[in-house]
């Protein structure tokens, strides 16, 4: 690559993934909006958004455009969208799209991990009707009506041997975790906002109940979804720990494409990529698949449970983005500041939701997660608004002893996705070495 000019010295580049529609689309247009009203006008943002095929990347395009044209008129040529195209359950294809980045891109500032998929075949009516009329917000928020295959695989790789890969798996977690794997010699040279940051995408339904460490890729279990977004959130949370490092600095955030980006990046790797963890609250998408008059339902179920209280229904993607978008464009004083009471009481990352007030208005939140509470602070929660929040039903004060389980979980998930890894990089290494 050439010497950076000085206008790209000013850019933030910002990749978010499944941009075409729901949550990404959102989470692109807030990106811009917000950059737009908070950030001086010396500087200038590329959003690079992924979608899997040419004409979802142009739809999305002049998606974006019009809503940049309509947001902000006279600011719009500060925001450049750059379609890029990437099949996360394809590692083929994750692999070339990071070495296109890496070979074309001087930094990356952030990368909002947010594609995904939910793996359902179907929803339990008699269940979902039933808990919907008579324990609405719960069952809106954290629903146990719907149904998924077990065992679902992504269609074989490459051409050599290899072991199997859960479907779900691999678009949600396994896929994403390559890519970042595979930029962090871009996100090292992230300066613009401190750090570069690795945001990931999950659910308010993840819950370690829905997990086993001794089936990672959730192969045996019919709640696959729940599963992939629950090793996401021990992921995220314990990415920071001492006791993750061997796995989590020292291998995951050490990449084989460093050698060679030395050479085409006049910058100089700077500070470790971080990573953080969001969610939207329950948006109104179609990752659930239903008809019109279904859909609609659901719509006025969700509202509903905003009126009555529930802090977790955003309902629009919009308001959804509120807590990637935080995590992706805030600065890093400000971030930090967000989770310092957290830490000053003796905690650490915190799992960033998009909580709404029945008017609409949307803040990013603490969520409290079972076995790490609200951001893995022992005992009472320490900011007021965690307090006064609505919890889940039978939620439970964290204790020192599901604090260390989870932290003991985190230090096996780690190691066992290094190893994943690794073991992935071999077989695309030989795949690439035999065509
Ligand atoms: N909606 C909610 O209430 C809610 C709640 C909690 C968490 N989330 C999370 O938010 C994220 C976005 O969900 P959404 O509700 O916006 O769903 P959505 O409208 O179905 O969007 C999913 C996006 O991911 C892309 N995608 C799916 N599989 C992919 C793959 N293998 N490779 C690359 N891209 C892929 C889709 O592209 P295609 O169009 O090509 O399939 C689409 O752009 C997900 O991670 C989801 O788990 C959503």
């Amino acid at each position: 690559m050439d010497q950076p000019t000085s206008e790209q010295q000013k850019m933030l580049y910002i990749l978010v993934t499944g941009a075409n529609s729901g949550l990404g689309f959102s989470i692109c247009c807030r990106l811009a909006d917000e950059f737009l009203s908070t950030h001086p006008e010396s500087e200038s943002l590329t959003i690079i958004f992924t979608t899997r095929s040419a004409r979802k990347a142009q739809d999305t395009s002049r998606g974006l455009k019009a809503h940049l044209r309509e947001t902000s008129p006279s600011a719009s040529a500060r925001v450049h969208f750059v379609p890029e195209s990437v099949d996360l359950g394809d590692l083929v294809s994750v692999r070339a799209l990071s070495r296109k980045l890496v070979h074309s891109l001087p930094r990356l500032d952030a990368i909002v991990l947010n594609a995904g998929i939910g793996g359902w075949s179907g929803i339990h009516w008699p269940k979902a009707i039933w808990g919907v009329c008579t324990d609405l917000i719960h069952q809106v928020t954290w629903p146990c009506y719907k149904l998924a295959p077990t065992g679902v695989l992504t269609p074989k790789q490459t051409a050599v041997d290899e072991p199997a890969l859960g479907s779900v798996f691999c678009a949600n977690v396994f896929g994403h975790y390559m890519l970042a794997h595979n930029v962090t010699p871009l996100l090292k040279r992230a300066h613009l906002n401190g750090p570069g940051r690795v945001v990931w995408v999950s659910s308010i339904e993840a819950t370690w109940k829905f997990f086993n460490v001794d089936d990672i890729q959730g192969l045996r279990t019919d709640a696959p979804y729940e599963s992939s977004k629950a090793l996401t959130d021990i992921l995220a949370l314990t990415s920071n720990l001492p006791s993750t490092a061997p796995w989590s600095v020292d291998s995951f955030l050490e990449s084989d494409a460093e050698l060679n980006t030395h050479a085409i990046h006049t910058d100089a790797p700077d500070a470790s990529p971080r990573s953080y963890l969001s969610h939207p609250g329950i948006c109104a998408t179609s990752i659930v698949p239903l008809i019109l008059p279904l859909a609609w339902a659901m719509v006025a179920s969700f509202w509903v449970a905003r009126m009555l209280g529930s802090p977790w229904h955003p309902l629009s993607t919009y308001l959804g983005a509120c807590a990637p978008v935080f995590l992706a464009l805030a600065s890093q004083a400000k971030v930090e500041a967000a989770e310092e009471p957290y830490h000053q009481a003796g905690g650490g990352r915190v799992k960033w939701g998009s909580s709404c007030s029945r008017l609409g208005v949307e803040s990013p939140a603490c969520t409290e997660v079972d076995g790490w509470g609200y951001g893995g602070v022992v005992g009472t929660p320490v900011v007021e608004a965690d307090r006064l929040r609505r919890r889940k039903r039978g939620a439970e004060q964290l204790t020192k002893e599901q604090k260390e389980e989870f932290e003991e979980l985190g230090r096996q998930c780690w190691k066992q996705m290094e190893e994943l890894r690794v073991q992935w990089d071999e077989i695309l290494d030989r795949a690439e070495a035999r065509s």
